[in-house]
């Protein structure tokens, strides 16, 4: 059984380089035939466009057929914002949003409907705290609800606004860390409520875009990746030591693992999935206990 995904068309979000979860999932996305458009943060776009353009992602753009990977429409977004009057001016004045338009969520899913008609595929795969190395208790009022909007609303926006635009059985998927529901000191800024939010909206969200489009909508918890913003974090380097440590599968996971089963979720063989955080990440949810812990090592009698 293969997942062939021939003419569908993907819209992915949050994709501005080769090193994170939206590059991999576009790319295991082709891989399976799919048409792929890219949202892009808006003050990435050029950044972005000429790194694709001079060559840079060629060796990560392989597909196994030994084509490049190719995308029909890169759109820039900003998805803190759903509507042109909501961008402050002291954004639409910085030079890197100068020369961009139509960067707000209502605004790009207009422009892809008008594009490309129906699309069936919707990714969001993109966060953003500015307080992320605060602690909770540390983080102001503005910064967790900075957070929330760019790493939670930002998917029910994105969804309300592409859902009318999609293909009835068409589905949704986003981005969750297990911080959701544990403990990760140092994950601060209120991204751990921001993807506790994401996960229970999944599930209202497969509830109603269930009912009203026939859409499903569910949720990576992906293990930790070296990617742009996990780096900015400071410390993934020690989480992925720690998962190595700790978790049931002992090997590095892969950006393509998580792309693969995000292929799989967003095919036709998971037409009865909705509603579900699945994790992808070597088994390390399922544990309780740091087995390497120096707690645990046998006492040596003094
Ligand atoms: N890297 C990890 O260890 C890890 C683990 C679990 C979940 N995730 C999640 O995976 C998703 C992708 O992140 P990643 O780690 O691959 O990093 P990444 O840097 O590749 O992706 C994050 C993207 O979000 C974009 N973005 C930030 N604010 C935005 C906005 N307002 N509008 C549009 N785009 C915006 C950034 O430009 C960036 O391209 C995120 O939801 C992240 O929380 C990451």
């Amino acid at each position: 059984m293969k997942i062939d995904l021939t003419g569908k068309k993907a819209f992915v979000a949050g994709i501005g380089d080769d090193q994170g979860y939206g590059w991999a999932i576009a790319k295991a996305l082709a891989e399976a035939g799919a048409e792929i458009l890219i949202g892009t943060w808006t003050p990435l776009v050029r950044i972005f466009t000429t790194a694709w353009s001079t060559g840079k992602f060629d060796e990560s753009r392989m597909l196994s057929n030994g084509k490049l990977m190719e995308y029909s429409k890169l759109y820039a977004l900003d998805a803190a914002f759903d509507k042109p009057e909501d961008v402050p001016q002291e954004i639409r004045e910085n030079k890197r949003y100068q020369e961009a338009s139509g960067y707000t969520i209502s605004e790009v899913a207009a422009q892809v409907a008008k594009d490309h008609g129906k699309i069936d595929i919707l990714v969001h795969s993109l966060a953003n705290a500015p307080e992320v190395k605060k602690p909770l208790l540390e983080t102001s009022r503005q910064g967790y609800l900075a957070a929330m909007s760019s790493s939670s609303y930002s998917f029910v926006s994105l969804l309300a606004h592409f859902g009318p635009h999609m293909s009835s059985s068409g589905s949704a998927l986003s981005l969750s860390y297990m911080a959701s529901e544990k403990v990760i000191p140092g994950y601060g800024g209120g991204m751990s409520s921001a993807k506790a939010a994401l996960e229970s909206d999944t599930r209202v969200l497969a509830w109603e875009a269930g009912r009203k489009w026939n859409l499903r909508v569910n949720v990576i918890s992906a293990g930790p990746l070296r990617s742009r913003a996990a780096k900015a974090i400071g410390f993934i380097d020690s989480m992925i030591e720690y998962s190595h440590a700790n978790a049931p599968l002992v090997k590095e996971m892969t950006a393509e693992e998580v792309g693969q089963s995000a292929t799989f979720l967003l095919s036709p063989l998971a037409s009865a999935i909705t509603g579900v955080t699945l994790y992808v990440d070597n088994g390390m949810h399922a544990m309780g206990l740091a087995v390497d812990s120096k707690t645990l090592q046998p006492k040596t009698e003094g």
